[in-house]
């Protein structure tokens, strides 16, 4: 079997439900539950034995390794973090304590496991650490995509968190052994997404008559992937990838947010042809620190691995649409308590 943690979250439960609808390996998912972490998400496994769910924190020093004890996972998908800038803009501590402190942790309590293996499976085992393009940087228009050469150069709270665990990650197989991979992966969207990252925040507004909060001159460019194909390259990483190294993982799907938000509205608006949604676009106070231009130079995970993303940006953000016209009820139960009061720290000022 094989422990994924946050496999409650966006990215986690997509990865859950993928995984298991292609094998029957057992998973053991390890999650928190916070803010982000949705059960619901998972329903649909309900009574299903293949997915055994723990609520926990990785940094649980006693938790974790009786896990590990019981469970024997031949791999470990690391995705448990917090995961979104402006919270970590407002308050980093929590992006300390899990990020960095809990990787730690996690790591800690893997290398105890893993040095008791026999030889096969400790040679077999994986730890695979999801990690993010943001660690990279910002990049000006005319400059390349990064690659995994990149230096790191991260400019928020965030950003530094992850880049600190992924810097955990390499030095414990540089020291320990340990045979780890790490991804670094560009902006996902897809089916689950919490509506405070731009897609699905967009459409819940569009579809409540609410503005469009655009940061800044909001030509700043992200490089966007469906989320099953992170999740089938994560599987591929898993599969094929060389302990120690690392794999960019990427839509080659590089766009201005304010094209995204025009799209989103373009295409709500083939469903509601009487709205006029582009008219609540509205241009507020930029990010601190905003980075400019996020792109993934995907090369190497096609050259070595073979893998390349089945969606364009074109049918992906189509059935990302449909996907939360579908599912208004998972909409409203997830706009209440700290959601709410997440947006009226985040926006003070815009009509909601
Ligand atoms: P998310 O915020 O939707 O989900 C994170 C999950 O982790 C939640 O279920 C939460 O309850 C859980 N969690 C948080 N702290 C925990 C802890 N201490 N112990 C156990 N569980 C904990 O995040 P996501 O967008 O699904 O991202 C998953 C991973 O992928 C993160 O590591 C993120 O950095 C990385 N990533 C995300 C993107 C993206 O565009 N969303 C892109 C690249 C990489
Ligand atoms: O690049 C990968 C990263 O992508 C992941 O590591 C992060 O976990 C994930 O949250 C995401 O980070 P971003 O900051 O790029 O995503 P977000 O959806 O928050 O914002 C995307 C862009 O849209 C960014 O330039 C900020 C802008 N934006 C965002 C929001 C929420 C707006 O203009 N208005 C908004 O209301």
């Amino acid at each position: 079997m094989i422990l994924v943690t946050g496999g409650a979250g966006f990215i986690g439960s997509n990865f859950v439900l993928d995984w298991l609808a292609q094998s029957d390996e057992k998973i053991v998912n390890l999650d928190k539950l916070t803010y982000a972490g949705n059960l619901q998400n998972l329903s649909s496994l309900t009574g299903d034995s293949r997915h055994y769910f723990v609520q926990g924190d990785i940094g649980d020093i006693q938790l974790v390794p009786q896990l590990l004890k019981q469970h024997q996972p031949r791999a470990i998908i690391n995705l448990a973090a917090e995961s979104h800038v402006d919270r970590s803009i407002h308050g980093p501590e929590d992006f300390i304590q899990t990020n960095i402190l809990g990787t730690f942790r996690l790591l800690e309590a893997v290398r105890t496991y893993w040095n008791e293996l026999e030889t096969q499976e400790k040679q077999n085992f994986r730890f695979l650490h999801v990690s993010t393009d943001e660690v990279y940087g910002s990049l000006t228009l005319n400059e390349p995509a990064f690659t995994e050469e990149h230096p790191y150069q991260p400019n928020s709270p965030y950003s530094a968190s992850k880049a600190s665990s992924d810097h955990l990650v390499r030095a414990y197989h540089h020291t320990y052994k340990l045979p780890v991979l790490t991804t670094n992966c560009s902006n996902n969207y897809g089916p689950f997404q919490f509506p405070e990252k731009l897609i699905p925040l967009m459409i819940v507004n569009a579809l409540t008559g609410k503005s469009l909060p655009v940061y800044g001159d909001g030509q700043q460019i992200r490089d966007w992937l469906y989320v099953t194909d992170h999740c089938s390259a994560i599987r591929r990483v898993l599969e094929a990838g060389i302990p120690g190294e690392t794999y960019n993982i990427g839509g080659w799907n590089e766009k201005p947010n304010i094209d995204i938000v025009k799209m989103i509205c373009d295409l709500l608006g083939e469903t509601y042809p009487n709205s006029t949604f582009q008219n609540l676009i509205t241009y507020v106070q930029d990010r601190p620190g905003h980075d400019r231009r996020y792109a993934i130079d995907a090369k190497k995970i096609e050259r070595e691995l073979n893998w390349r993303p089945a969606e364009t940006f074109a049918t992906g953000i189509r059935k990302t649409i449909q996907w939360y016209l579908n599912n208004q009820q998972w909409i409203n139960n997830v706009q209440t308590g700290s959601y709410r009061e997440w947006i009226e720290k985040n926006y003070t000022g815009i009509a909601q």
